[in-house]
């Protein structure tokens, strides 16, 4: 059988996909009532990053010595990655020492290569392109506050970026509606857009999105690697921050959800972020149970 790996969302079919969601909520209150789950004792999971990270790192570290496995960090720095030893070749190596392997990158294609040269399960913990582990954690939240997620409307205010690639992703795989709202010169891949089919509509303005909106969600104007592009990006995105007049065009019991990190003031108000209708620490918590089902599902 070939190697599974988790690139994108569409890697995994819509029944596998639910399935995660609600084994990670099982797993969720198995841990919560302290009962020990060990399936994959003895495992390895390797974590690149070439980008900074706090809960990525910590979810999958955590969530893998949980599962009763051990997880190595390994960052360019001190790895012959940062001296330029090709990525194939890293996979090549890799892929004969552990179980299963996630990495943070830049260039999704790298990500790409580097699967295609692994006899073990590979999965994108962030590129540039997309973060489906987030959109794991954020659907098992939303099932969680408020049940099924099919049929929803859900508003992406802002970047056209990986997080909104992968919230097209789960539109189309989830079965709900996306409404995004990006600046001119900002808006979403049109390839990943032509993919997301009817499941996506996209206009300039965030009152249009919001409105009647189930969940609202967003995310830095910045992404990791554009930091040069900052001010032009303050400017531009000026009119795009979630406050408490766009989350009153949402439902009345919309949500608000965001990643993490997080900048009040720019993207979201203190207010809509540390607000009654914000999930956001939910959200972050659920990347480590969501990341166990998918460690436990590629691993057994
Ligand atoms: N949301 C997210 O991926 O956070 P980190 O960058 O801290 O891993
Ligand atoms: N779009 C953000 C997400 C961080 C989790 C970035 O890529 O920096």
């Amino acid at each position: 059988m070939p190697v599974r790996h988790f690139i994108t969302l569409l890697d995994l079919s819509p029944d596998e996909l639910q399935g995660l969601i609600r084994r990670a909520i099982e797993l969720k209150t198995k841990h919560k009532a302290g009962e020990l789950y060990q399936p994959l004792r003895g495992k390895i999971l390797a974590m690149i990053f070439e980008k900074s990270s706090t809960r990525t790192r910590v979810s999958f570290e955590a969530g893998m010595t949980q599962l009763g496995g051990d997880a190595l960090f390994l960052s360019p720095r001190d790895t012959q990655l940062g001296r330029g030893e090709p990525i194939e070749d890293t996979a090549r190596v890799l892929s004969r020492m552990v179980d299963i392997i996630m990495i943070r990158t830049y260039e999704h294609e790298k990500l790409e290569r580097f699967a295609e040269n692994s006899q073990v399960p590979v999965i994108n913990a962030l590129t540039d392109r997309c973060h489906p582990c987030q959109l794991l954690a954020d659907v098992q939240t939303y099932v969680e506050h408020r049940g099924d997620i099919r049929g929803k409307t859900v508003a992406w205010i802002g970047d056209g970026n990986n997080m909104c690639h992968s919230y097209i992703g789960a539109a189309k795989q989830f079965d709900f509606q996306l409404k995004i709202a990006a600046p001119k010169g900002y808006a979403p891949e049109a390839d990943i857009v032509n993919c997301g089919g009817s499941h996506v509509e996209i206009s300039h303005d965030p009152a249009t999105a919001a409105r009647g909106a189930d969940l609202i969600v967003t995310d830095v104007w910045a992404s990791m690697g554009q930091e040069e592009e900052q001010a032009a990006r303050v400017k531009a995105f000026r009119d795009y921050q979630v406050d408490a007049k766009l989350m009153k065009l949402a439902a009345k019991d919309a949500l608000f959800m965001h990643c993490l990190p997080a900048h009040r003031g720019e993207e979201v108000s203190a207010e809509v972020l540390d607000g009654p209708q914000s999930v956001v620490w939910d959200e972050a918590e659920n990347r480590l149970h969501a990341q166990k089902a998918l460690l436990e599902m590629l691993l057994t």
